[in-house]
């Protein structure tokens, strides 16, 4: 895991524009994960606001509710086309995001799991971490081999996402998510986390113990993972000072 430590998450969100910049300007059918929620708002208007050609991009995003219509303010489906998809040149054909009305879930999810190879993999996917630790939502103790399916909610993530919904009751108890297993297959993850209340979680994933408790935290199995912090969020980590050297030290070759 590289760790990047930058003074906000304005400066964190720069850098992690750059490298979804550099894989679009490089790659012509690049395959992209996104993410939803509050961390990946301010990537999505850097991206925006580089004026990148997105015609042959490939997106798959990792989530949604369970119930919510495409239309629904709170769905993800309507988050993606408010914030990015909207005010980029995406060819909607190329737009995936797991349909929260699926009458069959497990042939949908199935379904997903095999566009995904179709496309030829994920070549970077974004990643949100909870406060809980989880990926996607893959909740703690979800396997980490696991597949694309449905998964319920744990009460902390509901409560964390009663902000979006006005109230707790109004959160939807299940969802459909990528899997960890289907996440660990992206060829780069890159995972971002800003504010005090992801500390805990990323001092977890990133320097605790491999587990099904903290799911962000099989990514310490991948070969490449990039993780952008603010200093909030880089609070409980131990290494500190390591990964600023590592960082400060890199060869012009390796820079982002
Ligand atoms: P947030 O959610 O960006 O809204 O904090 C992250 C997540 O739950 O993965």
């Amino acid at each position: 895991m590289e760790i990047i430590i930058q003074p906000d998450a304005a400066a964190a969100n720069a850098l992690a524009a750059r490298l979804f910049a550099k894989l679009i300007r490089k790659k012509e059918k690049c395959v992209l994960g996104m993410a939803t929620g509050s961390t990946p708002l301010a990537l999505y208007r850097e991206l925006i606001a580089m004026d990148l050609d997105w015609r042959k991009v490939t997106t798959f995003n990792l989530d949604e509710y369970v119930g919510l219509a495409p239309e629904h303010l709170q769905s993800y489906h309507r988050f993606m086309w408010e914030n990015l998809f909207r005010r980029v040149n995406i060819a909607k054909k190329n737009i995936h995001i797991p349909d929260g009305l699926a009458k069959g879930i497990p042939v949908f999810c199935a379904k997903y799991e095999k566009q995904i190879r179709a496309a030829g993999g994920i070549d970077l996917q974004l990643l949100g971490i909870g406060t809980d630790g989880h990926i996607g939502f893959n909740e703690p103790t979800s396997s980490l081999t696991s597949r694309t399916r449905i998964k319920t909610l744990t009460p902390q993530t509901r409560k964390d996402n009663a902000r979006f919904f006005g109230s707790e009751d109004a959160v939807p108890h299940h969802v459909i998510t990528m899997g960890i297993g289907t996440i660990m297959e992206a060829r780069h993850c890159v995972l971002l986390a800003f504010g005090k209340n992801k500390a805990r979680a990323i001092a977890e994933a990133v320097e605790g113990p491999i587990t099904a408790m903290n799911p962000a935290s099989a990514l310490q199995m991948h070969s490449k993972v990039t993780v952008f912090l603010d200093e909030a969020a880089a609070s409980k980590l131990k290494l500190t000072a390591y990964y600023r050297w590592v960082y400060d030290s890199k060869p012009d070759w390796q820079k982002i």
